[in-house]
């Protein structure tokens, strides 16, 4: 028997994510309809959790589909790549012109342009919405980043809004812009979460390798540094793992933990994105290679045994070795933030998205991965510079750099000089710190109003008659190096 369609919204995917994103939704008092491939699955979530609100347990497509309020709005939370696609197609012949497939997963966002395209031919209205904030975040709020269609977010607005996590009044959720925007702002703050994530883990190594200190130690100076300007989730857990003792050992679990990172994809996203736009994204992209050689465990240990560090390998017993690096680390983060926003900025222009960044900064407060006392200073700057040019910033709202606003241009150039001191110290004593020193090493490229790039432009005019622009004249020169010496203009 039919029941009547009751559902407000569904839920098909139950695995962890899915199952709490229900299970969140059905507590503000929304009924779900909820469904997975294997109906076992169904039938055990809704044994588990159907006293927490009102769930349609779902058997079959048809049935998920029949308890749906119209328009049909359907969250789709399966593994990103083709399993998506097999849903999109499985559910299309089932929906009625005007119902709404959200995709709540980790998707590519070429992916869910293309897909936004392919259903709106079919009549649906396809929305890719970004959810950070992992189990807990999709359970008792997480930020989320919707992107589509704004007439199809206005019909899940109220939904989404009210399971996002809170910020002083404010839900870590807006609509981010059309089609892939979503996807892609969830990309960038990945991008970003390995940024943060790899500062950490050098600072971790620094404070290990440099100044001799032991995980329990290492884990009340997080804590410590939670209380200042890096207070965040990431260092708050940092602090946590770092002092968990192991169950088998009695040592520090973090001891006997592989030092071998995994990775899913959307930090390498985030990476190829800048390279085809363009975009200095050094942290980030650091970030990605770092566990790429993290990955690297059998030749790093042949090599550890056969390449050579330096001698100077006494652990340094300076006592300001600790602030520097917390100082380091501050000034990292800004510029890994600082590339991060400059990359959306760019994607927002060359896809004619309009993004919103100080909005984005604000739904980052809370929820997600990345969230940290440290947006709201971002989310001040986009504030106070929206519709002026003050401060260096570009034109209207818009903030070229981070880097450029008064309040960050002070915070690094305060932890300017502590932050080279452990870039020497660490080259010194051997540590590997790709992602302090390239940041670094970006920062100084950045404040150079003439860098070495004219001897690249001459290269290339050698041996490629690429040409060049001079200094003092209009126009594109090609000077004939290897023939008579002589200068022509190109473009005349
Ligand atoms: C989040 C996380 C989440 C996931 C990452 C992990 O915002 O909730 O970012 O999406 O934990 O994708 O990525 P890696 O497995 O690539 O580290």
């Amino acid at each position: 028997m039919t029941e009547p369609a009751q559902s407000r919204i569904g839920v098909t995917g139950l695995a962890v994510m899915g199952a709490n994103l229900a299970r969140n939704i059905a507590r503000r008092g929304v009924p779900v309809a909820v469904h997975n491939r294997t109906a076992a699955r169904t039938k055990e979530f809704v044994e588990a959790y159907g006293d927490e609100g009102t769930f349609h347990g779902a058997e079959s497509l048809e049935d998920f589909v029949a308890a749906l309020e119209r328009p049909r709005r359907i969250i789709v939370m399966v593994k990103a790549g083709a399993p998506v696609d097999g849903v999109i197609s499985d559910l299309t012949p089932l929906l009625d012109e005007g119902d709404i497939i959200i995709d709540a997963g980790n998707s590519h966002f070429p992916d869910t342009k293309r897909r936004t395209e392919e259903c709106a031919a079919n009549g649906l209205r396809f929305m890719g919405i970004g959810v950070s904030g992992g189990e807990e975040g999709a359970l008792l709020g997480p930020s989320i980043m919707p992107g589509g269609d704004p007439a199809a977010y206005a019909e899940v607005e109220e939904v989404l809004t009210s399971i996002a996590a809170v910020v002083d009044g404010t839900p870590c959720c807006v609509h981010v812009g059309p089609d892939g925007a979503g996807h892609y702002v969830k990309m960038v703050h990945n991008g970003i979460e390995y940024a943060d994530i790899q500062l950490i883990a050098e600072a971790y190594d620094l404070l290990t390798h440099v100044a001799g200190l032991d995980a329990p130690a290492i884990a009340a100076i997080f804590e410590e540094w939670n209380t200042g300007d890096l207070e965040s989730f990431l260092i708050e857990i940092t602090a946590k793992v770092l002092a968990k003792t192991d169950e088998r050992t009695g040592g520090p679990l973090v001891d006997v933990i592989l030092d071998q990172a995994g990775q899913k994809g959307t930090g390498t996203w985030t990476a190829i994105d800048a390279l085809d736009l363009g975009v200095p994204l050094t942290g980030i992209t650091e970030a990605v290679f770092a566990r790429g050689l993290s990955a690297l465990r059998s030749e790093r240990k042949a090599a550890s045994t056969v390449l050579a560090g330096p001698n100077p390998s006494a652990a340094e017993n300076r006592t300001d070795l600790v602030e520097d690096i917390r100082q380091a680390l501050y000034a990292s983060k800004v510029v890994a933030y600082a590339q991060g926003f400059a990359q959306m900025r760019a994607a927002s222009q060359a896809n004619d998205w309009n993004l919103d960044l100080g909005a984005m900064a604000t739904i980052w407060r809370g929820g997600c991965i990345i969230r940290a006392q440290f947006l709201n200073r971002i989310r001040d700057a986009y504030e106070e510079h929206r519709g002026t040019a003050a401060g260096g910033v570009g034109e209207g709202s818009d903030i070229e750099n981070l880097l450029m606003v008064p309040y960050f241009t002070e915070a690094v150039a305060n932890a300017q000089d502590a932050w080279r001191r452990v870039v020497i110290t660490a080259t010194e004593q051997g540590v590997a710190i790709p992602a302090f020193a390239s940041s670094l090493s970006y920062y100084d490229a950045y404040r150079r109003e003439r860098g070495p790039a004219n001897l690249i432009q001459g290269l290339r005019d050698f041996f490629g008659a690429h040409t060049y622009k001079r200094i003092d004249a209009e126009g594109s020169f090609h000077t004939r190096w290897a023939q008579d010496g002589t200068e022509v203009r190109t473009d005349a």
